[in-house]
């Protein structure tokens, strides 16, 4: 079990003006934020991020969108963080979200879901490497 996750608040949430909300939610669930920047990622930068997604059929939809608009990108840190962060965000589909969750809150649709959160503690360190250095983390 490891201590940190990773998570992006996706450019729908950040469109909508949910970037305050969300990280409020974030906090009072009592993770601490170890890195955060905002910023745009490219179309093949998503490509990147996503590529453990490619062959399947939303990937071109997944990484235009991730590529559309300004995100969020933070490492967080709190005992058992992964399975912690997954529950607080809920269901990758909001529709089968439960209540009081950040996607029941916030999101639309399963492409357009307002926040990403790693599925694993390996997934956590590789989605974190890729967006900051050890000089951005504190
Ligand atoms: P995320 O947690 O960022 O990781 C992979 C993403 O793929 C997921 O959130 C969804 O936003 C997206 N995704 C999963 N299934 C579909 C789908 N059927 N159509 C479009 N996007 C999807």
């Amino acid at each position: 079990m490891s201590n940190r996750t990773f998570t992006m608040i996706k450019p729908d949430a950040v469109k909508a003006g949910n970037i305050g909300n969300i990280l409020q939610m974030i906090n009072a669930a009592g993770f601490k934020i170890i890195a955060m920047k905002y910023t745009k990622i490219s179309l093949d930068q998503a490509g990147k991020f996503y590529e453990v997604h490619k062959d399947r059929p939303f990937y071109g939809e997944l990484t235009e969108f991730m590529s559309s608009g300004p995100i969020v990108a933070a490492i967080l840190e709190k005992e058992n963080a992964v399975a912690d962060f997954r529950k607080l965000i809920g269901a990758t589909n909001p529709a089968q979200a439960e209540e009081g969750t950040i996607r029941k809150l916030y999101a639309a649709s399963v492409g357009e879901n307002a926040v990403h959160g790693s599925d694993s503690d390996d997934n956590a360190k590789i989605e974190g490497d890729f967006f900051f250095s050890g000089l951005e983390r504190f």
